[in-house]
């Protein structure tokens, strides 16, 4: 049981955002899926994106998320026992990065993506290295055949995108949406770190808002377009 309310502020909370990854992954992935494909999720936060859209969907293979904090994870499994999703989804408490993995399909996740000079910020699993793809990178390094990954108008795109090229991906689709900032990247410190970015035309928004893109890359010898200049144009168009 989560007890205290200092507990409950360590669990990732941005309904708007959480949301928008659900969607952008029941409609890129889980509804183009046909056989029992396997998912494999870094930082699952409660679980609800993943646990709404198996609710919405007939997707029938598994997830395996990989979540770090311990109270997220509880969260996320008395949830999954819940909505009798046991079968289908299963949470490991454990760094998606030191353990063994296993085979996968799609990778998929909305990851840590404030940048900051270091991780000394309120919460520092959020936390995406100095332009905020770091994490991001490290994912499209492991070489998964299709990734849905959750990519900000602040944390460096245009790096971000030229990275995917060198490690063999094109864009397959994209769903791009608006956010307000909010508690997380309004804090000081990310806050400073993404004007210094914007200085050097690595970070785009305007006063209040950003765009968040849900992007599926996907190997290039099984993409059928590249959408690459059309995300690019508009995730640094504020
Ligand atoms: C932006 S939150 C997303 C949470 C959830 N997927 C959502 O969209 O609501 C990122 C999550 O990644 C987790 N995380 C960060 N680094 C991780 C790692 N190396 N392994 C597993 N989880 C990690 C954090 O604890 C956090 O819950």
């Amino acid at each position: 049981m989560i007890t205290s309310s200092k507990s409950l502020k360590d669990i990732f909370f941005c309904p708007e955002e959480s949301n928008f990854y659900s969607h952008c992954l029941e409609t890129l992935v889980l509804n183009k899926c046909v056989n029992s494909e396997s998912i494999i999720e870094l930082g699952s936060g409660d679980g609800s994106p993943v646990i709404n859209s198996l609710l919405r969907t007939n997707f029938n293979g598994i997830v395996h998320g990989f979540e770090m904090n311990p109270l997220s994870c509880e969260a996320a499994e008395a949830k999954i026992e819940e909505y009798g999703l046991s079968d289908k989804y299963i949470i490991h408490n454990k760094s998606f990065f030191d353990s063994s993995k296993p085979q996968a399909d799609y990778l998929i996740s909305n990851p840590p993506y404030l940048p900051a000079l270091d991780n000394k910020i309120h919460q520092p699993l959020l936390h995406g290295g100095i332009d905020g793809i770091t994490l991001t990178k490290q994912l499209l390094s492991l070489d998964y055949e299709n990734a849905l990954l959750m990519v900000s108008s602040y944390s460096n795109p245009e790096g971000l995108i030229d990275y995917t090229i060198t490690k063999g991906y094109c864009i397959a689709n994209f769903v791009i949406t608006p956010l307000a900032f909010g508690y997380y990247s309004s804090e000081p410190k990310v806050k400073n770190r993404i004007e210094e970015l914007r200085k050097n035309n690595m970070a785009f928004y305007s006063e209040h808002i950003y765009l968040l893109a849900g992007v599926l890359f996907t190997k290039q010898d099984k993409c059928k377009v590249n959408l690459s200049s059309e995300l690019l144009k508009l995730i640094t168009a504020l």
